[in-house]
């Protein structure tokens, strides 16, 4: 392993004024973003689609870092032959790679998941190093509800972070450990602040056992927020206020970059709460957003299956990541 060069990749997915695109759904997720649109998810349309993000001069130069991929994305080609993943590269985005295999229920924990994925995940790994992928992301889901979390389900989703995050970092792929509490309950922010707390203690609690280098990681968590369905719903000064003070806690500097999942926030709230929180600085390590729907739920609309209509999906792109990259730096105005 290669730390120096791991922790230069990291620190390059961080880079002020830019972030990530998570354009790893899954062939299931995907299609819910299409019917939504009334676009059928065939093989093709994902192609069309993904070519026009990777296509958007403006956004993919100047705002996206790096790009998350799904695993058919990374093997397809653009409609002129061109591999997907050159056209990221040439842009000057790092490629990236989503390597779990998605969620399992977890036995004797009613209503509680486990990410799955491990096996093989070194040869899988290898490959995708090989064709690329510089980083590598892994998704652990905690709901909140009556009665959970558990603890089991934070401690075996945790290990199977670190298990990947080592993984990863022996194959030389910088790792994003994303550890995601839902906001879809009705919970008010308090709650989400106290379980985010004790699920990145646990998970940096393994990731140090598990001997994983935190100057070659990124972490990839929720913001401290309401639950979507909770009566009061806190301001954005306070969700920053509440994040900054969590991640404070919680992350050890050495951790050169945070990205933000947006989790089903609004494009608007996703980049007001992200520019509120560099307002508070300086902060220890670098603070972005790492956003799926918040960056692709105007491009979808936009384009809506239709070849004419890709230079305004694209528009609609660069302009989101336009928002979000002023809002890494504070510089967004509503
Ligand atoms: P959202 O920003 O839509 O939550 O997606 C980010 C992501 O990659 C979740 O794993």
């Amino acid at each position: 392993m290669n730390l120096t060069e791991l922790n230069r990749i990291a620190t390059a997915m961080v880079a002020p004024g830019k972030g990530i695109l998570a354009a790893d759904e899954s062939s299931g997720t995907i299609k819910k973003r299409f019917d939504a649109i009334g676009v059928e998810s065939t093989e093709a349309n994902r192609r069309d689609y993904r070519e026009m993000l990777f296509r958007s001069k403006e956004a993919m130069s100047q705002y996206i870092s790096g790009v998350i991929l799904y695993d058919e994305t990374i093997w397809q080609d653009a409609k002129d032959g061109t591999p997907l993943i050159r056209l990221i590269e040439e842009s000057g985005a790092l490629p990236g790679i989503k390597v779990d295999e998605g969620t399992q229920a977890l036995p004797m924990c009613p209503g509680e998941l486990v990410t799955v994925g491990l096996d093989k995940l070194a040869e899988r790994l290898k490959k995708y190093y090989e064709r690329g992928a510089r980083f590598a992301k892994w998704r652990a889901v905690i709901d909140i509800g009556s009665g959970i979390p558990s603890m089991t389900a934070i401690s075996v989703n945790a290990h199977a972070l670190a298990r990947y995050a080592a993984l990863c970092q022996a194959a030389q792929i910088v790792p994003i450990v994303e550890p995601e509490v839902l906001m879809d309950g009705d919970h008010d922010i308090e709650r989400c602040y106290e379980v985010t707390q004790r699920v990145l203690n646990k998970t940096f609690q393994e990731l140090r056992e598990q001997r994983v280098a935190l100057e070659g990681m990124v972490l990839k968590p929720n913001m401290a927020i309401s639950g979507k369905k909770c009566a009061k719903q806190a301001s954005v000064e306070e969700v920053a206020e509440k994040t900054i003070r969590l991640l404070k806690a919680c992350v050890p500097a050495a951790v050169p970059g945070i990205a933000f999942l947006s989790g089903g926030q609004s494009d608007e709230e996703a980049t007001a709460h992200l520019n509120a929180m560099h307002k508070l600085g300086p902060l220890p390590w670098g603070l972005t957003f790492s956003y799926g729907r918040a960056l692709q739920a105007a491009p979808q609309k936009a384009w809506s299956g239709k070849a004419e209509n890709v230079a305004a999906g694209q528009r609609a792109f660069s302009h989101r990541a336009r928002m979000n990259g002023l809002a890494s730096k504070g510089e967004w105005q509503a």
